[in-house]
């Protein structure tokens, strides 16, 4: 049995989120509302066995706040995706998941992501190098895959029938195709056909729902009508940082909190990345804690004009004095 199985129902996870959801930002949402899962942002399994491999590392930094975390990787290279899985389960993750869903231009360039999806050979010969991987390392851990619907059209009907049949302990499925990005509503109806075929083949594989779910609540009506295991919660967060709070009456934060969380924030990036990543990365987030009181738009403009920490820390104490919050 694996961690995945013990989880309660429906579970909810903080989606991998390149970019955005490193170990601090992970720890600022756990600090929030904490989900039931994490994923690490996604990790080129070429790159971690590269000269590079310092900078890419970084997205495998975690903490015991964060867990149960998920290493997830892409790339093709059996070697590459062996080796990295093999380092990752020594590091103690909670399982490991391959993207094969991802329709970043680069990534399909190398025949990752969502490019799997079109090359199933080549994405069972991952699966098992993965596996291999872990064996390698002495490890016993899940391993999984979040994947889309298709990658230029919708291919669930043969697609999700294959990966079903690779052993998977659980399966995420965004429910879009890649050339949808997210542009479209997704396809909750394939997520609860997927639910039906997986208990039709009688295999253990978890399966967790993800598209255009904002928060715990809209999570347990996607649960009661599709009957998911677990749902994933992405762009949801930056709506709110309290998006996994599954009180009746969950909490919204007022905007002296959103500060209060932005505050956090910043001072947890700098004490754990120093200058080791830009400053401007932090400015992502702005928009998300400056908000929903007179004046917001105009203090939102002042702090993505600053340029490094103590800066919009000095602005936080000017705003705070003002009594506008
Ligand atoms: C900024 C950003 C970065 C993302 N990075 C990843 C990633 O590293 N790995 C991955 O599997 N999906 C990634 N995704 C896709 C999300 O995990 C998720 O599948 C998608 O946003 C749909 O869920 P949502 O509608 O709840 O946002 C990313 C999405 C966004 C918006």
């Amino acid at each position: 049995m694996t961690f995945w199985q013990s989880l309660p129902k429906p579970f909810l996870v903080l989606a991998p989120l390149e970019g955005v959801a490193d170990t601090v930002f992970r720890r600022i949402v756990a600090s929030c509302a904490k989900p039931d899962v994490f994923f690490t942002e996604f990790t080129s399994a070429d790159g971690f066995c590269s000269p590079g491999k310092k900078a890419v590392a970084d997205n495998f930094v975690y903490t015991p706040e964060e867990k149960p975390i998920i290493a997830q990787i892409w790339g093709k290279n059996p070697e590459t995706l062996y080796n990295t899985a093999r380092e990752a389960a020594l590091m103690g993750f909670d399982g490991i998941d391959i993207n094969m869903g991802c329709p970043d231009r680069t990534v399909m360039l190398h025949g990752g992501g969502a490019a799997m999806i079109d090359t199933p050979a080549i994405a069972a010969a991952a699966i098992q190098a993965i596996k291999d991987g872990i064996k390698a390392a002495e490890k016993t851990l899940p391993v999984s895959v979040k994947t889309r619907l298709g990658n230029k059209k919708n291919v669930a009907d043969t697609w999700l029938p294959f990966l079903l049949e690779q052993g998977l302990d659980a399966l995420t499925i965004h429910a879009r195709t890649a050339k949808e990005l997210s542009k479209v509503p997704a396809r909750w109806e394939e997520v609860g056909k997927l639910v039906e075929l997986r208990d039709r083949m009688k295999v253990n594989t978890i399966i967790v729902g993800n598209g255009d779910v904002k928060d715990a609540k809209e999570a347990q009506e996607k649960y009661e009508m599709y009957r998911v295991d677990g749902v994933m919660i992405g762009r949801g967060i930056f709506q709110n940082p309290w998006a996994f709070d599954r009180s009746p009456l969950p909490h919204r934060g007022t905007p002296q909190e959103h500060l209060e969380v932005m505050e956090r924030h910043v001072r947890l990036f700098t004490e754990v990345w120093g200058n080791r990543k830009n400053y401007a990365i932090l400015k992502t987030f702005y928009k998300i804690y400056i908000n929903n009181f007179h004046g917001a738009t105009d203090w939102r403009v002042r702090a993505m004009a600053t340029n490094s920490a103590p800066e919009v820390l000095a602005l936080l104490e000017e705003l705070k004095a003002t009594n506008l919050v």
